[in-house]
């Protein structure tokens, strides 16, 4: 048999983000025709080495050879020129120009001083034939859905002679069906004799379409293995490094008789349908539920971000009336909202604004002006708290991992001084180890009498983090369980009104 042919090969490539380390000597070869996949957690460092490869980034130490020759691929019209072409994880598209203008952007072809259109035109047409693609050439990249997007990702990196083509997360935003279009059109391309590099986190996907895997952990690399020799359990344990029931800290009761919240008969419009629920001082409480169920707009509701129809709600036994967010706070309530990036953080802010939001009135004026010292002090020790990795308190959140992103979200409520802290999903989209980070500084919360409630759609976590939980149907409380009663089984049929295994006959 014939050696596979190296059309790649890194070594030792190092990347360093103002001198903070994030690939730290990666070493693999990439074979001519092959799909690999590269797999690892959020903030890994697998889009850092594809944007290298792509020209995007410059490596901070290391080589990389193609043919066996050594490469230098200084920017992103190099790397096409080279072959080497990307479907970024965040498009890059522009949206008041036209698919074919966007599928040459950089790479414009010209008749004498001006563009020729229509010859962009035709070739974009025929890419798009190749690759066959509905779409039309004329339409504004407005005017598509994401699935048709990333066409025009693709089709723009295939523009050139394509050898190398990098798909970075492509399916996060797809329909099952789209990513079986993606798919058999990823087959059809290896038919072609294209290498491809298939970035994912999910198993299933990698499995499925790639040849070999390569696993990057915090950075470095953990494996190149054939998927013919693999299983998803073996691959899950090398993406995360641990057995997953290591996640949770062991539960502990620490609920105090004392009631801190209590709400009655609550209703706001038709998501929230007469929900009444209370919380005990020091609790952790589940929210359970499908999506759409009405957990967030109950919280929500809570929060005085709805307007309520009709309920009461009672803090440490007196009544209270919570007409927005600022009425919320000042009765001690702080609320982790589901959507990080859209009602959370700031993107393009650093640390110390995103943390002093909310309490930079209370705690960090003096007179008119801004207590810069005390504001910084207090972001140092939330970095410090919650191990927020980053350069500095003045880096822009933008630049961060989910992870690191949902620390200083939470920082920001902390310092509010909270009595009661709602989380919605507060895991959702974040790596492993600041996933159990997390689970371990809700327990902190508990321990020092501060009330929790995580709305949750991931069952382990409402199973291995509450000492009670309500479950919620159609807008309506279902039932509440308590400590044993939260299992699996329990939480399913509550939230669908479906007896397991009922749904399917044998
Ligand atoms: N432009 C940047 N500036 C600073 N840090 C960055 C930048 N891009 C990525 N990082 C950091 O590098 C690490 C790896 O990120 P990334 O390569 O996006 O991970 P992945 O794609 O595996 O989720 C993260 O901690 C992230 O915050
Ligand atoms: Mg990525």
């Amino acid at each position: 048999m014939d050696e596979p042919k190296i059309l790649l090969s890194l070594e030792g490539i190092v990347k360093e983000f103002s001198s903070v380390r994030v690939l730290d000597r990666v070493s693999f070869n990439i074979r001519e025709g092959e799909i690999m996949g590269l797999i690892g957690e959020n903030g890994a460092g697998k889009s850092t080495l594809m944007k290298i490869l792509s020209g995007i980034y410059q490596k901070t130490e290391g080589t990389i050879r193609m043919d066996g020759q050594l490469t230098n691929i200084p920017d992103y019209i190099t790397a096409k020129r080279l072959g080497i072409g990307i479907v970024p994880q965040e498009f890059n598209l522009i949206n008041y120009l036209t698919v074919f203008e966007n599928i040459f952007l950089g790479n414009e072809i010209h008749k004498g001083l001006l563009l020729d259109k229509s010859k962009m035109r035709e070739q974009a047409k025929a890419q798009l034939e190749i690759l066959k693609m509905p779409l039309d050439v004329n339409k504004y990249i407005s005017e598509l859905s994401v699935a048709e997007k990333q066409m025009v990702e693709i089709a723009k990196a295939m523009i050139l002679d394509t050898r190398v083509l990098i798909f970075d997360e492509p399916t996060t935003t797809l329909t099952p069906v789209e990513v079986r279009t993606l798919f058999s059109l990823m087959r059809k391309l290896k038919e072609k004799k294209v290498t491809m590099l298939f970035v994912s986190h999910k198993l299933q996907e990698v499995m499925n379409i790639c040849d070999r895997v390569t696993v990057l952990r915090d950075g470095k690399l953990v494996s190149v293995d054939e998927v013919a020799n693999l299983d998803a359990n073996i691959l899950a344990k090398k993406m995360v490094g641990r057995d997953f029931s290591q996640v949770f800290p062991p539960k502990k009761d620490r609920r105090a008789e004392e009631y801190v919240l209590e709400v009655e008969n609550l209703s706001s419009g038709n998501m929230v349908k007469d929900v009444s629920f209370s919380l005990h001082r020091g609790e952790i409480l589940g929210f359970a539920g499908l999506v759409g169920s009405g957990r967030t707009e109950t919280m929500e509701a809570v929060m005085g971000l709805r307007k309520l129809e009709s309920g009461e709600i009672r803090i440490k036994g007196k009544p209270v009336r919570i007409r927005n967010a600022k009425d919320a706070v000042s009765h001690g309530l702080g609320y982790i909202s589901e959507d990080r990036q859209g009602k959370g953080i700031v993107m393009n802010y650093d640390i110390i604004k995103n943390i002093s939001l909310i309490s930079l009135k209370d705690k960090y004026m003096k007179g008119f002006l801004i207590d810069k010292k005390a504001e910084t002090a207090a972001s140092d020790h939330y970095i410090d708290e919650f191990n927020i990795v980053a350069a500095s308190a003045k880096s822009e959140l933008r630049f961060f991992s989910g992870g690191n992103q949902q620390k200083v979200y939470l920082a920001r409520w902390m310092d509010t001084d909270p009595e009661i802290l709602i989380l919605d999903e507060p895991t959702r989209g974040i790596d492993i180890n600041a996933k159990r980070e997390i689970y371990e500084f809700i327990h902190r919360l508990s321990e020092a009498r501060i009330s929790c409630i995580i709305i949750s759609s991931e069952m382990e976590e409402i199973i291995g983090m509450c000492n009670r939980a309500y479950v919620m149907r159609e807008g309506k409380i279902a039932s509440c369980l308590n400590e044993d009663q939260i299992t699996e089984e329990n939480i399913v049929f509550n939230a669908t009104g479906i007896k397991k295994g009922v749904e399917k006959d044998g």
